[in-house]
């Protein structure tokens, strides 16, 4: 089928993109930059921040993943930096939504990313698609991302918000950034170590993605995180005992906050334990399942 990627170039994206060629899907990305056409994969310019988008060239997909957004981890959460995430997400989920919704042809399916800081910050209760959305920036971003949605789904496009935890690749994300201290030993537990991490696999990422394109029947948010989520502790260990660096020493939570100010607070200090119900209950069978395993196969261990 002919599928368009927006946020091509990002983690997740990187990972898809191949992965859809692979399984015989005609792919072509949305680009920021000015379109070259040179390569295998066809390249659409748009301008989310200035709502450029030339409907004629968005005719005929089959489904549209959408992943593009500012890096939520990628800096200081200023008060310019918390702007740029929110209103990356929410002028560029509405310019396409509303785009897609006027075409003649349109997808089958929009797939457009979330994320499990819907939830906030939660303890240790198991938070499902069904799950109340909390009100704190993240929270408030998320939902908002989400109903950016909604011209599509009036459209009659079946839409689904795909709710990533925190998704584990040495090439970038989480794990990247919490490999150096474990490499050289002084990676530990954050805070006190019982906030919950609800972790995916790079591979499960895509396999769920393929699986929401596919499966007619998935719709709505959809939690993408592995079935067994583990405290900042048990983390630690198990990144310590694949690492083959067993000694670790606690980060304290006000370390992480002045290290990290308010984004330290909400992504790594805060405990979300979410549930993949519906990927779970409409068959989607994970490579991944377990931490260990996933990291084993993550770090080429
Ligand atoms: N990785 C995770 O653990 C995780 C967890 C939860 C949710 N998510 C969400 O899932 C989506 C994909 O994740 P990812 O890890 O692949 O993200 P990523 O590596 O940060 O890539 C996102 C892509 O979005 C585009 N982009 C960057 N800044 C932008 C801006 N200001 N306006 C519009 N587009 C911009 C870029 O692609 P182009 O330059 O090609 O346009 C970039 O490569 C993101 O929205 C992210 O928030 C990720």
């Amino acid at each position: 089928v002919n599928i368009l990627v927006s946020g091509a170039s990002g983690l997740i994206g990187s990972a898809l993109v191949p992965l859809l060629q692979t399984a015989g899907h005609t792919v072509s990305i949305l680009v920021r930059s000015t379109p070259n056409n040179t390569g295998a994969v066809k390249q659409i310019g748009w301008n989310p921040d200035a709502g450029q988008l030339d409907a004629t060239a968005l005719e005929g997909f089959d489904a549209v993943v959408h992943l593009a957004g500012e890096n939520i981890a990628g800096g200081r959460w200023t008060p310019e930096q918390k702007h740029k995430i929110k209103e990356s997400r929410i002028k560029g989920t509405t310019l396409l939504a509303e785009t897609l919704a006027k075409l003649s042809q349109k997808p089958e399916v929009l797939v457009s990313a979330s994320a499990i800081g819907y939830y906030g910050n939660r303890g240790d209760v198991l938070q499902t698609e069904t799950s109340t959305g909390a009100t704190d920036y993240l929270g408030l971003v998320c939902r908002n991302w989400e109903n950016a949605t909604e011209a599509a789904r009036e459209a009659g496009i079946r839409v689904v918000n795909s709710r990533f935890g925190i998704v584990m690749s040495p090439k970038g994300g989480a794990l990247a950034k919490m490999l150096p201290p474990f490499l050289i030993g002084a990676g530990g537990p954050l805070g006190n170590g019982k906030q919950t991490m609800s972790w995916v696999a790079l591979d499960d990422v895509v396999g769920a993605l393929l699986h929401c394109i596919t499966n007619q029947s998935v719709r709505g948010p959809v939690n993408v995180v592995s079935p067994n989520p583990v405290t900042n502790a048990q983390f630690s260990k198990v990144l310590g005992q694949t690492l083959f660096r067993p000694w670790f020493a606690p980060v304290p939570s006000l370390a992480v906050k002045l290290l990290f100010g308010e984004m330290g607070d909400a992504l790594l200090l805060s405990s979300t334990k979410v549930a993949p119900v519906v990927l779970q209950e409409t068959g989607y069978q994970f490579r991944y399942p377990q931490l260990d395993g996933a990291l084993k196969h993550v770090l080429g261990k």
